[in-house]
């Protein structure tokens, strides 16, 4: 029997379908020869490098100069780069929201990568919703892939005091509403928030996805953490490229990469991390596209394990710049010991701890703390359930005030967020501190798009008194940068019928978090009763496009709020 023919490489895979495949490469190089390329450089191994730079987004901005650097490792590597575009997003210019985005992004990723002929891809992105969404796509396209973020900004100084976006935003926001600045202050603040390009210099979603990333393995050594702006960056870039090519003739897929283990890894970083909530929301959708299931239990046991050692804002003090001197995700992973499993895969060829004896040796440090004096001593985040919260939500403890982590309140309702919008600032709202706000509608549908709404604002009228933080819940979820003692992703979400929908402005709410618990002090009978007069629970009939896509197949938060039918069938759990 004849051998079967390998599969094509280079310019010859993914052919444009003409019913004759020898006609398809023809064509295609008639047309790329027109960029002036030679048959002897068409010949050579292809390396996509997926390019989201936009001019809304400055958080990609350097990505021109780290193409450049990633063409020329790829050259040097005797590979032929060929950048693409996918669509970009960036927090702050994204309507609804950005994970509204999220999955758009993904299936172009998936698909561009699956439609051109690269042999490898490098993976360019940064901002919160593009490190996931092209995590997604390349485990669903499975092409051998390597990210390269573009990493953190600097940080920035107003009248002496170091500040950057976005945990400094909120907290200066939050001065201006009580009154403590006026706008001269706030417009100076503005200006120094964002002082260089690059993602936001604090454990926020974009850093916590960067390091998960690279706990996974799906980043070079080092490459969560160089600032933006530095020459490191570039020579990491031009190494990414040069890697890529290898990884193109070893067929290293991220299926092989991202495994069980990985996410463990990973999870277990987010939580030394003291990181964003959103990353767990993330990394299943991740994990699922990679037929891995993560079990809401099973992170809230590595919770309670696993100590804070990260003195970043908004848990700490830090910003992204320090961890980097201080080390990066090296450093954690040192300090973090037998708690990660370092025998995983990496894009590098090599497993984790061969990356790491390969390493420069620890030096003295204040940023990343040891296990036996860490910032925390566990549970940065917590999952709750209760008569609230059936499939789960969750509780970021390491940013919450301890008073407040078990606390029995009056619920203030809001039904969504123009109810939001409309009181919270009302000198007629009836609030006290000791009440728990209750936002409805805000979910994967409810919004939609379930948006960083969760840091329900503290009434102005509550500010002004002195008050900084109350018990606040919602479907919604909350930027990495916020802080407080916020319950987010409640689920099934309150649009889709979901206990919080049932919730009355007076109910009594009991949040228990040692107990991991949240749960409305209400009898079976009246929760029945009220169930019966929800409305139904919007679908995407009368809709269109995108949006009919979305309402008819988004997930809820414990299902990453993928689209159900880009999730194959999980097999495998995280151990
Ligand atoms: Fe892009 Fe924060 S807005 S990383």
């Amino acid at each position: 029997m004849s051998k079967p023919a390998p599969p094509p490489t280079g310019m010859r895979r993914n052919l444009a379908n003409y019913g004759d495949a020898a006609f398809s490469v023809f064509l295609r190089k008639a047309f790329i020869k027109a960029l002036g390329y030679t048959d002897e450089a068409l010949d050579r191994p292809i390396i996509g490098i997926v390019d989201t730079n936009s001019g809304y987004n400055a958080c990609h901005s350097n990505i021109p100069d780290l193409i450049e650097a990633a063409k020329r490792g790829v050259l040097l590597a005797g590979g032929i780069p060929i950048p693409f575009p996918v669509i970009s997003i960036q927090e702050s210019f994204a309507n609804p929201t950005s994970m509204y985005l999220r999955n758009l992004m993904a299936m172009d990723v998936e698909e561009m990568i699956r439609a051109q002929p690269m042999d490898a891809v490098i993976l360019l992105g940064g901002c919160d919703k593009t490190v996931p969404a092209l995590l997604m796509g390349a485990a669903s396209a499975n092409v051998p892939a390597i990210l390269l973020v573009t990493g953190p900004m600097l940080a920035g100084s107003w009248r002496g005091e170091r500040l950057g976006a976005c945990t400094d935003c909120r907290r200066y926001w939050g001065r201006y509403r009580a009154g403590a600045l006026d706008d001269t202050q706030i417009g100076e603040i503005n200006g120094e928030l964002a002082p260089t390009i690059g993602t936001c210099g604090v454990m926020g979603t974009a850093s916590t996805m960067a390091l998960a990333a690279e706990a996974m393995g799906m980043m070079l050594p080092g490459g969560a953490t160089i600032p933006a702006v530095m020459a490191e960056r570039r020579r990491l870039a031009e190494m990414t490229g040069t890697r890529a090519v290898a990884m193109a003739a070893e067929n290293l897929t991220p299926v092989q990469i991202m495994t069980p283990t990985a996410f463990k890894n990973a999870l277990r970083v987010v939580l030394a991390a003291g990181g964003s909530t959103n990353a767990l929301i993330h990394l299943t959708a991740i994990a699922g596209r990679c037929g891995i299931g993560i079990d809401l239990a099973g992170f809230d046991r590595m919770g309670r394990e696993t100590p804070v050692l990260v003195d970043l804002k908004p848990t700490g003090q830090g910003y992204m710049e320090d961890l980097h001197r201080a080390g990066g995700l090296t450093a954690m992973l040192r300090a973090l010991g037998p708690m990660v499993d370092t025998s995983s895969l990496t894009v590098s060829g090599r497993t984790m701890a061969e990356n790491l004896a390969g390493l420069p040796p620890a030096w003295p440090q204040d940023v990343v703390k040891p296990c036996d004096a860490p910032v925390a001593p566990s549970g940065a985040m917590a999952v709750l359930r209760g008569n609230l919260a059936p499939e789960g939500a969750i509780i970021k403890q390491a940013a919450a005030r301890a008073s407040l982590l078990q606390h029995t309140g009056r619920a203030v309702v809001f039904a969504d967020l123009a109810d939001l919008a409309a009181r919270i600032d009302s000198d007629d709202l009836d609030v006290t501190a000791d009440d728990i706000l209750v936002l409805q509608n805000a979910g994967p549908k409810g919004a939609p798009g379930m948006p960083e709404a969760g840091y329900i604002p503290i009434p102005k009228k509550l500010l002004r008194a002195g008050v900084t933080d109350m018990v606040r819940i919602s479907d919604a979820r909350m930027s990495g940068t916020a802080f407080g003692t916020i319950v987010l992703h409640i689920s099934p979400e309150a649009a889709l019928g979901g206990p919080l929908a049932l919730v009355q402005s007076g109910d009594q709410i009991r949040l228990d978090t040692a107990g991991r618990r949240i749960d409305v002090l209400l009898s079976d009978e009246e929760l029945a009763r009220r169930r019966a007069a929800l409305p139904a629970a919007p679908t995407g009939a009368g809709r269109r496009g995108y949006e009919k896509l979305y309402f008819d197949t988004v997930t809820q938060a414990e299902r990453g709020c993928d689209f159900d039918f880009c999730i194959p069938e999980i097999t495998r759990m995280v151990p």
